[in-house]
């Protein structure tokens, strides 16, 4: 039997990446009003996901893509998997940056930091979630017959928050 999918097209694809973008702006909310433990939660949840998001659409997209991405200028497969890369390089720090955060208790310093690297990390998921709903979706959307779409989305799914701990 085949598994329940939510997604219909490619482009549907786009509601995960606007669930994970609210996931984050509660995180940045919390760290705003110096709710440091639930900021933590949030990233902890938003990164996880993420990764999982990326780790998917290498596994499922990405090899459908390859052929085609190669002549579209800006959207090959290589220049995705940088970006990937550059984001998860990202996040990284910017754990490393929350962590330290969390042991003060008033905003100072290290709270504009973690903003700032915070704002230039979502400017580059941006414009990498942009490129991917203008090249990689539609594309996928006209190669892909219905019943292969239907098997390859059903791998996906939305971001569940669990912050309970
Ligand atoms: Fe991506
Ligand atoms: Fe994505």
């Amino acid at each position: 039997m085949s598994k329940e999918c939510i997604f219909k097209s490619f482009q549907d694809l786009n509601i995960i990446h606007i669930h994970m973008e609210n996931i984050f702006y509660q995180h940045q909310l919390c760290v705003l009003n110096g709710n440091r433990t639930q900021a933590l939660n949030f990233f902890n949840a938003y990164f996880a996901f993420i990764k999982k998001h990326i780790a998917e659409e290498e596994e499922w997209l990405f090899p459908l893509y390859e052929e085609i991405g190669k002549s579209i200028r800006g959207g090959s497969v290589k220049i995705f998997l940088g970006e990937h890369q550059k984001i998860l390089q990202f996040l990284d720090k910017i754990n490393g940056l929350l962590n330290s955060w969390l042991q003060f208790n008033v905003h100072d310093q290290n709270t504009l930091n973690v903003l700032d690297i915070e704002y230039r990390c979502r400017e580059l998921i941006e414009h990498h979630s942009v490129r991917e709903d203008h090249f990689l979706f539609p594309e996928l959307d006209r190669i892909i017959s219905s019943n292969q779409k239907h098997d390859i989305l059903s791998q996906f799914s939305l971001p569940l928050l669990n912050l309970s701990e």
